[in-house]
C-alpha cells in the first residue's frame, strides 16, 4: 500500500460516473473503469474532498481489502491526489497534447483573436506620455518570434552569455557557492529558493561548445556537458506546430525544468504557479539577449512534455519541463 501511505489528505481531482455495473473516470491518462464498486465509490467519493485524512476516510467506511484496493487504484491513476501535492499532477493534466484542451477550429481561433470586446473600456480621465528612447526601450521595441534560422553556428561567447542572462550569478564567476551566505542572480525568486534548472541542446557546433545536451550550473557559472550525442532528431521530433525544417536550422534549444519539491517545502501548491512565474523572468531575460545580439529567439509551450523530460534525463513531476526556446543566427530573408 506504499502509494496510500504517500496520499495523507485525498482529493478527488477527475469526474466520474456510473455506468451500469461500472463507474467511469476520465484520469489524466485516459478512460479508466471500475467494475462491481460502485456502492463502495458512492461512499468514498465525496470523502475525498481534500480536507479529511485518508487515515479517517478509511475508518469510517471500515478497513477493508477491497475498499483499500479500491483507493490505491484511484491513486494509481490519478484518480485520487494528495491535496498538499496537487502541484506535483498540474503537469499531467495539463500537459501537451492536452486531454483537455479546448480543440478549437482555426476559423474560431481567427475569430477569438480578433476579438477585442476584451480591451478594457475608458471611463476616467486618461494620460498618456511618449515613451522615452533607451537601450532597454529600443529592444523591447525590436523583440520578436523568429521562426526561420539561417542554419549557421552561435559564437560561444553568445551561447554562454545566453544562458548566464537567464540564470547567473551577479558576481560570475565569484567565490565558491559554499564560503558565501547567499547568492544573488539575475533574476528574481520566491523566498530565493531558484528552483530552476536550464538545460542547453546545442544542434551545432560551437567554440568551446561541441554537439550535445548541457546543464548549467548556476552557482558555478559554468555548462556540464550530460550527453555527447546530437539532441537534434529528438528534439525535432517533440516539439510541436514548428516545421521541422525550422527546428533543424535553429543553433539549439533551451530548456527550462522547475524542481517542483523545492519550493514546495516552503509554499506546498503555490509551488507550481512560482516556478511557471520565475520561468517568464529566465525567458524575459533569453528573449532581451537574444534581440540584443541580433539572434533568433522563439519561446515554445508546445513540446512533448514527457518525451522532453525523457531526454534531460529529469524525473517527472518533482522535475518537469516547464517551458522551451530555439535560438540561432536568425534568417535574414525572413520577412
Ligand atoms: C509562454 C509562451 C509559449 C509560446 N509557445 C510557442 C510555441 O510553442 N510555438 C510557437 O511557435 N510560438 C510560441 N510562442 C510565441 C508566440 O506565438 C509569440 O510570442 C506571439 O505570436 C507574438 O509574436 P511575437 O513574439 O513575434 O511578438 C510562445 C510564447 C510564449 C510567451
Amino acid at each position: 500500500m506504499a502509494h496510500i501511505d504517500g496520499v495523507a489528505k485525498p482529493y478527488l481531482v477527475c469526474g466520474g460516473f456510473p455506468a451500469g455495473n461500472s463507474w467511469i473516470f476520465l484520469g489524466p491518462r485516459g478512460k479508466v473503469e471500475i467494475q462491481g464498486a460502485n456502492a463502495a465509490l458512492a461512499a468514498l467519493l465525496p470523502l475525498f474532498d481534500g480536507m479529511h485524512e485518508l487515515a479517517a476516510i478509511i475508518g469510517s467506511v471500515g478497513e477493508r481489502k477491497d475498499v483499500l484496493a479500491l483507493i490505491e487504484m484511484l491513486i494509481d491513476h490519478r484518480i485520487v491526489v494528495d491535496a498538499n501535492h496537487l502541484y506535483r499532477h498540474f503537469q499531467a493534466y495539463a500537459r501537451y497534447p492536452s486531454l483537455f484542451s479546448m480543440g478549437t477550429s482555426h476559423e474560431e481561433n481567427v475569430a477569438n483573436y480578433y476579438d477585442f470586446s476584451h480591451v478594457p473600456q475608458i471611463h476616467g480621465a486618461t494620460t498618456a506620455l511618449p515613451v522615452a528612447s533607451t537601450g532597454l526601450s529600443r529592444l523591447l521595441r525590436s523583440r520578436t518570434s523568429c521562426r526561420r534560422f539561417s542554419a549557421a553556428s552561435v559564437d560561444e561567447a553568445d551561447v554562454f552569455d545566453l544562458i548566464w542572462s537567464m540564470y547567473g550569478r551577479q558576481d560570475e564567476p565569484g567565490p565558491p557557492a559554499e564560503q558565501l551566505p547567499y547568492l544573488t542572480f539575475t533574476v528574481p525568486s520566491g523566498g530565493g529558493l531558484y528552483p530552476l534548472f536550464v538545460y542547453l541542446l546545442l544542434f551545432r557546433h560551437s567554440g568551446k561548445f561541441e554537439v550535445g545536451t548541457y546543464l548549467w550550473h548556476k552557482e558555478r557559472s559554468l555548462l556540464e556537458m550530460t550527453s555527447e550525442s546530437n539532441p537534434l532528431p529528438a528534439a525535432a521530433r517533440l516539439v510541436i506546430g514548428v516545421a521541422e525544417a525550422a527546428i533543424e536550422r535553429a543553433a539549439g534549444m533551451i530548456c527550462i525544468v522547475a524542481d517542483l519539491e523545492r519550493s514546495a517545502k516552503k509554499y506546498g501548491n503555490h509551488a507550481y504557479n512560482l516556478a511557471l512565474l520565475e520561468a517568464g523572468h529566465l525567458m524575459q531575460n533569453a528573449a532581451l539577449f537574444c534581440t540584443e545580439r541580433r539572434l533568433g529567439f522563439v519561446e515554445l509551450y508546445g513540446f512533448l512534455a514527457e518525451d522532453l523530460a525523457r531526454l534531460l534525463e529529469s524525473e517527472p513531476p518533482r522535475k518537469s519541463p516547464v517551458v522551451a526556446a530555439l535560438f540561432g543566427k536568425a534568417d535574414s530573408s525572413d520577412p
